[in-house]
């Protein structure tokens, strides 16, 4: 990548990093979302599927199977990386979910999605969870929909949900209130709306109502993904376990979505990093060192902990687990 590129990257983390809640300065225009008629269905056998590092896309994705389940339906829900790929062809219904990352779903999961075996005739819906104020979420759960299109599913609907930023960097380098903000994400009212997203989405499939969707034009996909992941990367250093600290439990190397932790050492190859912080925000030791703009990066479950944050569960699914 060129040096200016990385230049980019760098100011786009750092940006975020400082809270990068500025609205104003990234219009966004031109959302296109019609409705489109397709077959009517009768779905029965439902999956969801998410990637989740730190909890929020996951909670929500076992929201929408529990209403599912209520409704009669047959549901499988988990995480991609324990998902058995070739079953996805077997479902009528499909919901993809995901956190923004860096303005975009991430790159693993969508080509996870590119590569499966052929979806057609199978209804898709996609969601994202982001953080505090967002940014490009939009274009990010488009960017789901595409994917699942492009294997030949038929988009019925999407829903974003906000919740807790969990980009360490930014309280880690003293910005806390702009996380802080949010701390009552997600409640009630996020619920509600994950409820009335899963009765929707059914709905529409039951109707024959897909969705027409193209991406809005946003400066923030400019440097959304790769750019930012190398700007990130740039001012990231000292990314390794400790090993007076680690208790070798291996959430890391089996949480970590491009295979980057050796499993015996837990070094690091920083090649194949993506900078997603998944490591450093679910050590349950705090070993998982990394160091921001030369400062200790503080993983998320510390953070929470610190401050006495417990993440709110929805009824349906009990206490939480943590
Ligand atoms: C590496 C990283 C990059 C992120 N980038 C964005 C972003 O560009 N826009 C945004 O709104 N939120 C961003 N977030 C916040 C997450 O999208 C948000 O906290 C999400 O709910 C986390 O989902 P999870 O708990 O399922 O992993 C980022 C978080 C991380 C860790
Ligand atoms: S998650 Fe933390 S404690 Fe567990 S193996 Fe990785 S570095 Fe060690
Ligand atoms: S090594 Fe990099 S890609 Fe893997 S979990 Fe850690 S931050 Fe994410």
């Amino acid at each position: 990548m060129k040096r200016r590129t990385f230049l980019i990257g760098a100011a786009a983390s750092a940006a975020i990093a400082a809270g990068a809640a500025v609205p104003w300065l990234f219009p966004t225009l031109g959302r296109r979302r019609d409705d489109l008629a397709i077959p009517v269905a009768t779905p029965r056998r439902a999956a969801v599927v998410w990637f989740s590092q730190t909890g929020h896309t996951g909670r929500v994705g076992r929201l929408i199977a529990r209403r599912w389940q209520s409704q009669g339906l047959e549901v499988v829900a988990g995480d991609y990386r324990a998902f058995d790929a070739t079953t996805m062809p077997g479902f009528d219904l499909v919901v993809l979910g995901s956190p923004v990352n860096y303005f975009e779903a991430p790159g693993h999961f969508r080509d996870w999605i590119r590569d499966l075996p052929p979806l057609a005739g199978v209804r898709a819906a996609a969601y994202v969870t982001f953080g505090g104020e967002g940014g490009n979420t939009f274009n990010a759960v488009a960017g789901l929909l595409e994917a699942a299109a492009d294997r030949g599913a038929l988009p019925v609907d999407l829903a974003v949900f906000g919740n807790m930023s969990t980009f360490a960097p930014t309280w880690s380098l003293g910005n806390e209130g702009r996380i802080l903000k949010y701390r009552h994400l997600p409640d009630a009212g996020t619920w509600s709306a994950v409820r009335a997203f899963a009765d929707r989405t059914l709905q529409r499939a039951r109707t024959g109502t897909g969705i027409a969707v193209s991406r809005e034009w946003n400066p923030r996909d400019l440097v959304r993904g790769a750019v930012s992941i190398a700007g990130t990367k740039v001012l990231t250093g000292g990314h390794g376990a400790d090993a007076g600290t680690c208790i070798g439990c291996g959430t890391c190397v089996r949480g970590c979505p491009v295979g980057a932790i050796e499993a015996a050492t837990r070094a690091v190859d920083g090649s194949r990093c993506v900078a997603c912080l998944g490591c450093v925000n679910t050590c349950p030791a705090g070993a998982m060192r990394m160091q921001f703009l030369g400062k200790p990066v503080e993983g998320f479950g510390e953070f929470l902990r610190r401050h006495s944050i417990v993440i709110a569960e929805p009824p349906e699914l009990g206490p939480s687990p943590t």
